[in-house]
């Protein structure tokens, strides 16, 4: 193009090579053999990544210009536009997303002092408009010629990784390395992808365990997308390459409102209010021994059979995620008969707290499935610390101020029925359908301990046994004692779940609950 003709002087012209050049260096990035093994190695650029993560075309890029400032180790020859981060926003499903993507190609995604500036000054502006950070790490961890800038940038990051917790969703996808003290970043933020075979995470590699542990790992057992999803529940999400990774961040937004002044956005939906599913009524079976699947009853109650899990394969005994009913964005939380009986668990109680606290603090109401016979009994639960556990679940439903809404299908014994949304802890509407037990423990348990005497002096045991549980299971093992005392508000068929929950949401839209004032509360980590 001549820019002659358009009435550019040589020093502009000059001015406009210049400013393409340094475009052009910043998008080349750490060049194209290095690009290539990326390819090679199954993963996306940074800008690829961006492409693919928001609307077409709408992302604007911050920060392109910025270099490293380190002199030192031969750094002042190798300086790229842009120092590998790339970070600026765009637009997912039409709505302002920040977003910063770490290119391995350049230093291996390390983070300099400049690129914590980059990222803090796009956080800075996520929490100013109110819209949420997305973070596509894959780096090296700290620049390691920078020493302690970089380590101070990390901490930049953190600090404002927790400042904006509660105000702006944070979601980090790893697609590449995450190591070190760098891992930290994305354990603040709200949800973690990964991405199978091309990630992993740890604070200190095989190498380092070798040597102090003698364990022999490898990077993927110790660190791997299945480890983090399925073992240490550090992963919410694993996703089968970095277009899924991608793809299922644009859906779980769709979910989430973009700050924690907004509601969760509403999207209409064909699906009738007042459906009914004559399914759900034997969907329990019979016999309160067997097991059935608690996804079963969600799929048919929430709109289109639509549910975005959450921490699917970690601690399967709870089921979280996120769905839609009236087209208005809810939190499922259900107990699974299918995995441990659903019984909780240290793990089930953790993630189930994180999860109530995401949805408390984003206005996102919370609909509950209960049917838990109890916590897990056990010394391993026991030492593991299952009081103190279970009792961040119990804290953070008693916490939450948002819409509250429990179904109890089955099993409510014990200290896990005041847990899991019980109307004693400010839950809203409690429904619960003919098959639910509600009692201090199941009726074979309460008779052993109940009539222990009787049973030792009884010539028939078994025959005195089972009388007594048919006694026991008659008078306590069902809804209606805890609807006497108002403490269920209501006994549906299962059919009707659906419509029910849906008028109890609408009733509560407007709902106002204010906690004690507080600096904050002490939630048992
Ligand atoms: C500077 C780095 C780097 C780093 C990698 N590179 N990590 N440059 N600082 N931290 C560069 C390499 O020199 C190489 O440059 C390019 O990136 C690609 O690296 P490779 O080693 O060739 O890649 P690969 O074989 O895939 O191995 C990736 C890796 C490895 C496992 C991440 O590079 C590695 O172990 N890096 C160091 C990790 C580390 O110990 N970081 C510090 C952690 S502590 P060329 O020019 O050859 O392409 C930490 C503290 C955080 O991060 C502080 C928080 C409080």
């Amino acid at each position: 193009m001549n820019y002659w003709i358009h009435g550019y002087n040589k020093t502009e012209m000059n001015r406009l090579d210049e400013l393409r050049r340094r475009h052009a260096a910043a998008d080349e990035g750490g060049g194209p053999e290095r690009r290539e093994r990326q390819h090679r190695e199954g993963k996306l650029s940074a800008r690829e990544r961006i492409e693919l993560l928001l609307d077409e075309g709408t992302f604007e890029e911050l920060d392109k210009m910025v270099t490293h400032r380190c002199r030192d180790f031969g750094m002042e020859d190798q300086v790229i536009p842009g120092d590998g981060f790339v970070t600026g926003y765009g637009y997912i499903h039409g709505r302002l997303a920040y977003v910063f993507a770490q290119d391995f190609t350049v230093f291996g995604g390390s983070l300099s002092e400049s690129n914590a500036q980059k990222i803090c000054k796009i956080m800075a502006l996520a929490l100013k408009n109110g819209a949420p950070v997305i973070g596509l790490n894959d780096s090296g961890g700290a620049r390691i010629q920078e020493g302690v800038l970089s380590l101070g940038g990390y901490a930049d990051i953190f600090l404002r990784n927790t400042l904006a917790s509660g105000v702006v969703p944070q979601i980090s996808a790893i697609m590449g390395p995450c190591a070190g003290g760098a891992v930290y970043s994305p354990a603040i933020t709200d949800f973690i992808f990964m991405v199978e075979k091309t990630s992993y995470m740890f604070v200190t590699g095989p190498d380092v365990i070798k040597t102090v542990t003698h364990e022999d790992v490898t990077k993927e057992r110790l660190g791997g997308s299945l480890t983090h999803n399925s073992v240490s529940g550090v992963g919410h999400f694993m996703a089968s390459g970095d277009a899924e990774c991608l793809r299922m961040i644009r859906e779980l937004l769709s979910y989430l409102p973009q700050n924690n002044r907004e509601d969760p956005p509403r999207r209409p939906s064909t699906d009738p209010v007042e459906r009914m599913d004559a399914q759900l009524d034997t969907l329990v079976p019979q016999d309160s021994t067997l097991p059935y699947d608690i996804k079963d009853a969600i799929h048919r109650v929430v709109d289109d059979g639509e549910f975005f899990e959450v921490h699917e394969h970690f601690a399967r005994n709870l089921v979280v995620g996120f769905a839609r009913l009236d087209g208005r964005a809810v939190g499922i939380v259900a107990n699974q008969p299918a995995y441990l009986a659903g019984c909780l668990d240290i793990d089930s109680s953790v993630k189930g707290a994180r999860f109530v606290r995401f949805c408390d603090a984003f206005n996102i109401p919370i609909l509950t499935f209960e049917d838990v016979p109890g916590f897990l009994p056990g010394t391993a639960q026991e030492f593991g610390g299952i009081i103190r556990n279970g009792a961040k679940l119990l804290f953070a439903y008693a916490e939450a101020t948002v819409p509250k809404v429990t179904v109890i299908t089955r099993k409510a014994y014990g200290g896990a029925y005041c847990v899991m949304g019980s109307k004693h802890i400010r839950t809203d509407i409690n429904l619960a359908w003919p098959s639910a037990e509600i009692a201090v423990m199941g009726p074979e348990g309460a008779v052993n301990i109940v009539y222990r005497r009787e049973l030792a002096a009884a010539a028939d045991q078994d025959g005195v046994r089972r009388q007594k549980v048919e006694e026991f299971r008659e008078r306590f093992a069902n809804p209606f004692v805890a609807a006497e005392r108002g403490f269920i508000d209501d006994v549906i068929e299962p059919r009707e779940t659906r419509p029910r929950v849906i008028r109890s949401l609408r009733m509560l839209a407007n709902k106002v609950d204010t906690s004690p004032r507080k600096k904050h509360g002490n939630i048992p980590l």
